[in-house]
């Protein structure tokens, strides 16, 4: 059995939350080779989307290992110290606890995990985003495993026609359930379809029994209880072979969807899928970024990455991106650009409440009207 752990942070934007500065990719870099030589990891890879850092590992520890979670957490420390130094902005701004204790599991940092015996041909898709939050999986995950317009294998492929079975955790109770899809999926999208409070965690194969998929599903705001950056969550796909194919998991991309994140994590915009390059929103700190690393995993290996959405094919998503990304900002402070008070990340709501209290009157008085001007 191998794992392949997918753990991000935000430890410092360059400049402001649009990129990651390449003294911290060097310095993430330096790390993964340290560890590789030392033997924690069979291979690792470091990416980013945005202003966030992407550690793409393998090894044999297992989902939410000490030793994988802490060299991590330790990696994120040294580049938090280097962000410091120059300055950047949000120096450690996904790092949440003084210390670690264990693994990851409410500290901060995001990280997606699959633990699967490596089949002789195992393609493998990581999709990192910036700029939303973890639900934003939602809807190409249901497109992927239980959308057969999207998926024509559901239909075709002997190996996929029994379905999928996702795990979805309610973020707000702390509770989560199994939905047998195709038979559950109509129960399963009245809650997936509000992706700020239910997120899938996990995909599996009904007739495989392996695990296709895994998600970062923490949200930073519930953890912290106050805004501290969108969450900017990462996902793992497994493809092939009564899987998904590579171009069904990209498919649903191809599609620029809405998602809730943007300026300050409080509005709508849709999500662009890009090549590595272009994964730097800075047009009102978006429109929100997906790139999708692909890798052959052989031995452990990581055969890779080829660099999924650099292809002209995703074009139209690109140029559909902007037109809705300028269609939206016409909206300027009002909804469905601005999220709805409830998911608002940042609020005068609460100040302004107390300020304005004696100002509210019952409908039925005299309104009285300001003088003086
Ligand atoms: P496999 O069953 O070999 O994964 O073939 C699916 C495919 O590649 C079609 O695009
Ligand atoms: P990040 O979560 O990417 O740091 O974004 C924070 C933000 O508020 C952007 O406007
Ligand atoms: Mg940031
Ligand atoms: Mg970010
Ligand atoms: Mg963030
Ligand atoms: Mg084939």
């Amino acid at each position: 059995m191998i794992t392949l752990s997918v753990i991000k942070a935000d430890t410092g934007g360059f400049v402001g939350h649009s990129a990651v500065h390449p003294r911290l990719m060097a310095e993430a870099r330096r790390e993964i080779e340290r560890a590789k030589s030392s033997g924690l990891l069979i291979d690792g890879h470091v990416e980013s989307c945005g202003d966030d850092i992407s550690l793409i590992m393998t090894h044999t520890y297992g989902q939410e290992a000490g030793l994988i979670h802490s060299f991590a957490w330790d990696t994120f420390q040294a580049t938090t110290h280097l962000a410091k130094e120059l300055g950047l902005y949000g120096a450690g701004q996904d790092l949440l606890s003084d210390a670690f204790s264990g693994n990851l599991r409410g500290m901060g940092p995001g990280y997606a995990e699959l633990e699967f015996e490596e089949r002789p041909s195992e393609p493998v898709l990581c999709f990192l985003a910036d700029k939303t939050e973890p639900g934003a999986w939602n809807l190409p995950l249901y497109r992927m495993f239980a959308d057969p317009s999207n998926t024509s294998g559901l239909v075709i492929d002997e190996k996929m026609h029994a379905g999928f079975a996702f795990e979805v955790y309610d973020l707000h109770e702390d509770r989560r359930i199994v939905f047998d899809c195709p038979a559950d999926l109509y129960d399963m999208l009245m809650y997936i379809g509000a992706p700020a409070r239910y997120v899938i965690h996990g995909v599996r194969s009904k007739t495989l029994g392996m695990t296709a998929a895994a998600t970062s599903t923490q949200r930073l705001s519930l953890i912290a209880g106050r805004y501290v950056g969108k969450d900017d969550p990462v996902m793992i796909v497994r493809c092939q072979s009564g899987l998904p194919a590579v171009g069904e998991a990209l498919e649903p991309f191809a599609f620029a969807y809405s998602v809730a994140g943007c300026m300050r994590g409080s509005h709508h915009a849709p999500l662009m899928p890009v090549a590595t390059g272009q994964a730097h929103p800075s047009r009102f700190d978006g429109p929100p970024r997906v790139v999708a690393l692909g890798f052959q995993i052989k031995d452990g290996k990581l055969i890779g990455p080829r660099d999924m959405f650099d292809d002209p094919a995703f074009d139209g998503a690109r140029r559909q991106a902007v037109e809705v990304m300028d269609y939206l900002r016409r909206h300027g402070p009002f909804e469905p650009h601005r999220l709805p008070l409830e998911d608002l990340e940042y609020t005068t709501m609460t100040s302004l409440t107390k300020r304005l209290a004696h100002r509210w009157t019952p409908i039925t008085t005299e309104v009285a009207t300001p003088v003086g001007g």
